[in-house]
């Protein structure tokens, strides 16, 4: 397999709908041809990485470079891989702003102008930030949101779980002390029991 990354600079700009049409297209196209992969756009700059089967992604790549919609086409990464890095993204998208940049710590420093094609083909750390972070999804607020309340959700059940644990132990221990009382042999022991079960139930 093969994965490629490439800049570039769009010909005229792209407006919403624009855009819109690409990823239509792409969101159409690559799941037929198996290839997946992610857009970044800011400033009239594509950013674009392509992973897939070797001479499928040559062959989009070279339609791609023609493309008239944009120019400055240059491939700054090609690598051959075992592994999408990509597998559930047919072509992931986003738009950067400098807002989001400043999620990131690593790209503090970087200013959203430095987006382009001879900052980033200059700096090739920023690129991989740039990646890593599209990847990790967390700059998206609905993934981080929705993340959040995974998190949460499997503390309630663990909640849930201690707080079974801890009744059928009260449970228990209340069903031993009625029958040690019907029998009438109820001890002290069974007080500090009881003690100790209050105790358990007050934990949190
Ligand atoms: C920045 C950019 C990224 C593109 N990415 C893809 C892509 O991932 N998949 C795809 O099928 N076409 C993509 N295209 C569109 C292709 O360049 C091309 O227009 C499309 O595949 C239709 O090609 P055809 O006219 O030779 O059939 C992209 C175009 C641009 C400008």
């Amino acid at each position: 397999m093969l994965r490629v990354t490439y800049l570039s600079r769009e010909s005229d700009p792209f407006t919403a709908q624009a855009l819109v049409d690409l990823l239509e297209h792409c969101k159409r196209n690559n799941p037929t041809l198996g290839v997946t992969g992610m857009l970044m756009y800011a400033n009239g700059t594509f950013l674009q990485t392509l992973e897939g089967e070797t001479g499928t992604v040559e062959t989009l790549l070279g339609r791609i470079e023609r493309d008239s919609r944009h120019r400055d086409f240059q491939v700054i990464k090609r690598e051959a891989v075992q592994d999408r890095l990509y597998e559930n993204w047919s072509m992931g998208f986003e738009r950067l702003t400098q807002a989001t940049l400043q999620d990131v710590p690593a790209l503090k420093a970087f200013q959203l102008e430095d987006f382009n094609p001879e900052h980033l083909s200059a700096h090739p750390a920023v690129v991989e930030n740039l990646l890593e972070r599209h990847r990790s999804l967390h700059w998206d607020p609905l993934i981080r949101e929705v993340n959040a309340r995974d998190q949460f959700i499997d503390e309630l059940r663990r909640a849930l779980v201690n707080a079974r644990q801890r009744n059928e132990q009260a449970l228990l221990l209340i069903e031993s002390v009625i029958e040690a009382s019907a029998e009438d042999r109820l001890t002290d022991i069974h007080l500090q029991l009881c003690r100790r079960m209050v105790d358990t139930l007050r934990q949190r």
